[in-house]
């Protein structure tokens, strides 16, 4: 017996760092490429392969004088956990636990291993949850996909909204609000895994958005990889620090987000390009009061070229390397967009917003 899992990685088109705090919104776009999780029944004894697994990249940081690592970047770490609370799903549902060799492969890091930063761990972790799913007749929601691999992706990585897995899990973009995540804690600590899908998660919404058809999404890499988990604690400090100045913030966020939101239900083009250029305005001031390094030189050379041809452009997630992305009417002359990107060193990506993803 085979069982697949697949899903793709995303890229936040606005909202980043806010989405970190309980129920405020962000805009998160899945792209088209996959990753590919397999699930083989095999007799007796498993394997796990992975070919990121040998050649991964560890990010460390300063604290002091110790060298802090970024362990959270490790798939083997998204793979084993997933695996882990689908099973206990799975003794919950009264299922017999098996043996079975899972494979995974992935279209979102480059061909010689590089980090595109299109958020591997969160759709290694939601592949996981499916393929397995699938292989022990789980009967997986796409919303039950999000919330099991939240609960994983929340043990190995403490910090982070949750937004990528509810990228990876329903395709398309969405509004995302993200969950009370220690309300989620506590609840996998002295409840089934049962009742936690059956219950709705304090604040969680997502919700489905389509861009406007006159206008596309063009995708950029720099070619430096970062470490997002590092970047959102260095925000974390600040936000204990310049208190007045965070929740400044964060109500500019909410409100350029929100606005963007009512732009996709709308389908207004012109306010959506408008809020993502605001975006990228809102991460500038966070990047300047609390000392982060969000837009990089070379991520402000692909944000200025793109608006000098009429695009709104902007950093994408975490920043600090990875990707920046382009929102622009099909109009703009991409060839042109692209040749100049080349001149300064940045890539164009071949991507293009994911599927929705109709059942999980
Ligand atoms: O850099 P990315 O694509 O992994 O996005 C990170 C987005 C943050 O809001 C900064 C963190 C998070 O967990 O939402
Ligand atoms: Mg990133």
């Amino acid at each position: 017996m085979l069982s697949i899992g697949k899903s793709p990685g995303k890229l936040y088109l606005a909202g980043e760092y806010a989405v970190v705090e309980t129920g405020f919104p962000a805009v998160i776009a899945s792209v088209n490429q996959y990753v590919t999780v397999t699930v083989t029944e095999s007799e007796n004894g498993g394997t796990i392969q992975s070919k990121n697994l040998n050649k991964e990249l560890i990010h460390w940081d300063r604290q002091g004088t110790d060298l802090v690592f970024d362990d959270t970047e490790s798939q083997l770490a998204y793979i084993l956990t997933a695996i882990k609370f689908v099973e206990k799903y799975a003794l919950e549902k009264h299922k017999k636990l098996a043996y079975y060799d899972l494979l995974v492969t992935s279209e979102l890091d480059s061909h010689d291993g590089k980090k595109f930063g299109l958020g591997s761990s969160a759709a290694v972790t939601v592949a996981v949850v499916k393929a397995l799913g699938s292989f022990y007749g789980l009967n997986l929601s796409k919303m039950d996909v999000y919330k099991l691999a939240s609960i994983a992706h929340l043990s190995v990585q403490g910090n982070g909204s949750l937004g990528d897995i509810a990228a990876s899990a329903f395709g398309g973009i969405i509004a995302y609000r993200s969950p009370d995540r220690n309300w989620v804690f506590n609840m996998v600590r002295n409840h089934s895994l049962s009742k936690l899908l059956k219950l709705d998660w304090p604040n969680l919404r997502i919700e489905p958005l389509h861009l406007p058809k006159e206008l596309e999404m063009v995708v950029g890499w720099t070619g430096s990889p970062a470490s997002t988990s590092i970047l959102v604690d260095r925000i974390a400090l600040t936000k204990a620090q310049k208190v007045d100045k965070y929740q400044h913030f964060l109500k500019s966020s909410r409100q350029s987000v929100e606005q963007l939101i009512q732009g996709f239900r709308d389908n207004d083009a012109k306010m959506i390009k408008q809020m993502i250029s605001s975006y990228r305005q809102v991460l500038t001031d966070l990047a300047r009061f609390s000392d982060v390094h969000i837009e990089t030189k070379m991520l402000t050379k692909l944000c200025d070229i793109a608006e000098s041809l009429g695009g709104a452009a902007k950093t994408s997630g975490a920043g600090g390397g990875d990707c920046g992305i382009v929102i622009s009417n099909k109009n703009l002359n991409i060839e042109n967009l692209k040749s100049e990107w080349k001149k300064v060193g940045i890539t164009p990506l071949q991507l293009k917003i994911g599927d929705i993803i109709d059942h999980a």
